[in-house]
């Protein structure tokens, strides 16, 4: 059965965005999974009162069944109003690959799609993403579109193959498309293996110079860091001294992000993190606690640690105390 995202207590993007432009901090884009996730990243915000957008990727739509995730959200909203607090939740695809997957997260109560269409040649990707604001516009939902490519979605490809965003073709494809926002690619990556670095090797710069560009052909137009976890190291640790194995991890510098924000990033995503913290923690539970077998004894606090650092994020990008 269809369900519009007003039914279900979300927003879109528009009013966050205008908001945080005058505000000049970004809002957290927080992909999730599972129950303990979301639980998370709810309670974070509302602690902090933030905004915040919950990201489904394809992904996890697979992973926790659509329909599932889809009764998880009005769930995760009316918690927050029962918290006593009234803070804006939108519910976003994360990259999205073709207009029937945005097409049916429009009719299923999102109020946010991204339309990747950065890998497809540049004409292609600006029909595919114009036929999803057609869409959505019509509905009410705001869209993401993505020009300029990331390093590999897979973890362990490295960012040697992106290739940048050309501030030359920004105007132009926000009119027209329509977009709402821009996710665009400044050297980030998925993933926990953002960089290769030899021991000592500073973290290379964003390429800064482009966001410039960006603004100054479109000032105050809402740009989205997607590959924005900082990989932090504290958790790759834990995990690897309780038999883990992640090796030469690196992620973004959390001063870079703040540079970001301070140059028209209004939306910062945010996966990896959140899985190396619960992975960090049931590693350790486990370890230490080897008679254990009861899940809620292990994913308890592993929720609570995500909460934490979730509430450092919002702290960071200065969402905390805006919503
Ligand atoms: O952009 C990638 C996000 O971290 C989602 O990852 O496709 O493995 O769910 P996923
Ligand atoms: P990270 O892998 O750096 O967390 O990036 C997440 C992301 O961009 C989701 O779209
Ligand atoms: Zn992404």
């Amino acid at each position: 059965m269809p369900v519009h995202y007003t039914e279900l207590g979300l927003v879109n993007t528009k009013e966050l965005f205008q908001k945080a432009n005058e505000g000049k901090y970004a809002i957290p884009g927080f992909n999730f999974n599972n129950m303990e996730q979301l639980q998370a990243i709810i309670m974070a915000c509302v602690e902090c009162n933030s905004p915040v957008i919950l990201q489904i990727s394809k992904g996890a739509r697979q992973y926790a069944n659509q329909t599932l995730l889809r009764y998880m959200v009005p769930g995760a909203v009316q918690m927050a109003r029962e918290m006593g607090s009234n803070i804006p939740i939108v519910l976003n695809l994360d990259h999205g690959d073709s207009f029937e997957l945005c097409k049916s997260c429009i009719d299923n109560g999102f109020s946010n799609v991204m339309i990747d269409g950065s890998h497809l040649p540049y004409e292609e990707n600006v029909a595919l993403t114009r036929k999803v604001v057609e869409y959505a516009h019509d509905h009410g939902v705001t869209v993401e579109g993505e020009l300029g490519v990331l390093a590999g979605i897979e973890e362990h490809v490295v960012a040697e193959r992106s290739h940048y965003t050309r501030p030359e073709e920004v105007e132009d494809f926000v009119a027209r498309t329509g977009v709402d926002s821009l996710a665009i690619s400044i050297g980030t990556s998925h993933g926990a293996y953002k960089f290769k670095l030899k021991p000592g090797e500073p973290f290379p710069e964003l390429r800064f110079d482009i966001l410039e560009e960006v603004q100054r052909r479109l000032p105050g137009f809402p740009i989205v860091l997607h590959g924005a976890s900082s990989v932090l190291q504290e958790y790759v640790d834990i995990i690897n001294k309780y038999g883990g194995k992640l090796e030469n991890t690196a992620g973004v510098p959390e001063d870079q992000i703040r540079k970001a924000i301070q140059l028209g990033v209004r939306k910062v995503n945010i996966d990896s993190d959140g899985r190396l913290v619960f992975t960090a923690m049931v590693r350790k539970y486990l370890a230490e606690h080897p008679e254990e077998f009861d899940p809620r004894k292990y994913l308890g606090p592993a929720r609570e640690e995500l909460k934490k650092m979730y509430i450092e994020k919002c702290k960071l990008l200065g969402s905390a105390g805006k919503a």
